[in-house]
């Protein structure tokens, strides 16, 4: 039985109230990861396993989440991830995801494998959009989808480079996942007759690849999917402008780490020269916090927004950043840390290394 939204408090038991509530194949498309879904496990893991060091009796009277990305002042650090076919997650789709997002005032990335055209989107958003990349296999059509994103209001791109091809995806296919009648995918290249497919991955993108976008892009251009420092190095080298650290919600490499686990290392070789983003398991405020703590400028979060999406529309999505954002704050004023600027790892009660008392 549905509930209100207004009754939903928290990520963890909306996504409870989603598996009974989705069709199965929705469900399936939504929830799954790669293989034997071990990185999809590790990903919350490496948050449970953290412990917080509260600081008490601080001014925690005003909390101020905004941050800076790309020259844009966000309200808070909570972005919605990329994700593909959202008409067969709920009839309006992409439509209801802009709504949500802009009723929350969220920046939302918007997927090449939309279901829908990205000038419709741009026409009921409110909010900033960023768009996600999956490079096509004729360059004249990519540029073209760039500077078309551009043309939108797209204010950043974010080229996907953890995909040359889809992971194994068991649970996925398992369940027959498959777009509706009449459901297109209307920025993927057509190839002959075809209009409507299902793969969105055509192309192995190389370092070249990045150079070239670089070269077309009018707007600052981030790499979603880096899990190591070198990669990172690498990306800003050759133009990147951000870093997204991502293991695409454990959906394609099984095994690959937890992307809190490796955050650390790419935020120190980064050393603030671009902004790093991060997703991966993060549903709870406090993930968000320690996410910071660990060099995070911002979090994407995928999945929990589309159960929203799936049961409510629009009001779901806004719910899902509402109630983070929410958290985000509570966790900022138990932990003593009233901005941003004020989370670092001093905040986190590891194991190795010290922890910076004050
Ligand atoms: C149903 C689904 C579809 C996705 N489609 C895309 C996509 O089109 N492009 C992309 O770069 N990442 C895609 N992702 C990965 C997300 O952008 C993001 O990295 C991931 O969902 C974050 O993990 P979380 O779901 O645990 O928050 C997808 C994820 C899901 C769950």
């Amino acid at each position: 039985m549905e509930i209100d939204v207004s009754e939903i408090l928290s990520l963890p038991e909306l996504e409870e109230h989603a598996r009974r509530c989705m069709s199965h194949m929705a469900y399936e498309f939504v929830a799954s990861g790669a293989a034997d879904e071990i990185s999809l496990r590790w990903n919350r893991e490496a948050y449970d396993r953290i412990p917080l060091r509260p600081l008490v009796l601080r001014d925690v009277a005003t909390i101020d989440t905004r941050v800076s990305l790309f020259g844009r002042e966000h309200p808070f650090p909570i972005l919605l991830a990329p994700v593909a076919f959202q008409r067969a997650i709920h009839l309006e789709g992409e439509i209801a995801t802009a709504r949500g997002a802009g009723a929350a005032n969220a920046t939302w990335i918007v997927s090449t494998a939309t279901t829908t055209p990205l000038e419709d989107i741009a026409r009921v958003a409110t909010a900033p959009l960023w768009f996600q990349l999956y490079l096509q296999p004729d360059r004249a059509y990519t540029r073209d989808l760039v500077h078309h994103a551009e043309a939108v209001g797209c204010e950043a791109l974010c080229l996907t480079v953890d995909t040359p091809v889809l992971g194994a995806r068991n649970r996925q296919t398992r369940a027959k996942f498959a777009l509706g009648p009449g459901v297109t995918t209307p920025h993927l290249e057509p190839i002959g007759k075809e209009r409507a497919i299902m793969n969105p991955v055509r192309v192995v993108p190389t370092w070249k690849d990045v150079d070239w976008l670089r070269s077309i892009a009018r707007v600052p251009l981030a790499l979603k999917g880096i899990l190591t420092g070198e990669d990172a190095e690498r990306g800003l080298e050759a133009g990147a402008q951000g870093i997204i650290v991502s293991n695409h919600g454990a959906r394609n490499l099984d095994t690959a780490p937890a992307t809190l686990d490796v955050l650390p290392e790419i935020a120190e070789r980064v050393a603030g020269r671009a902004p790093v983003l991060v997703d991966g398991g993060i549903r709870r405020g406090t993930d968000i916090l320690k996410a910071i703590a660990f060099g995070a400028s911002a979090v994407l979060i995928g999945r929990p927004y589309c159960y929203g999406l799936s049961i409510y529309g629009a009001a779901g999505v806004q719910r899902v950043v509402e109630i983070l954002r929410q958290e985000l704050e509570m966790a900022m004023m138990l932990t003593g840390r009233p901005a941003i600027a004020d989370i670092d790892r001093s905040v986190l009660l590891l194991t190795s290394g010290p922890a910076h008392a004050e």
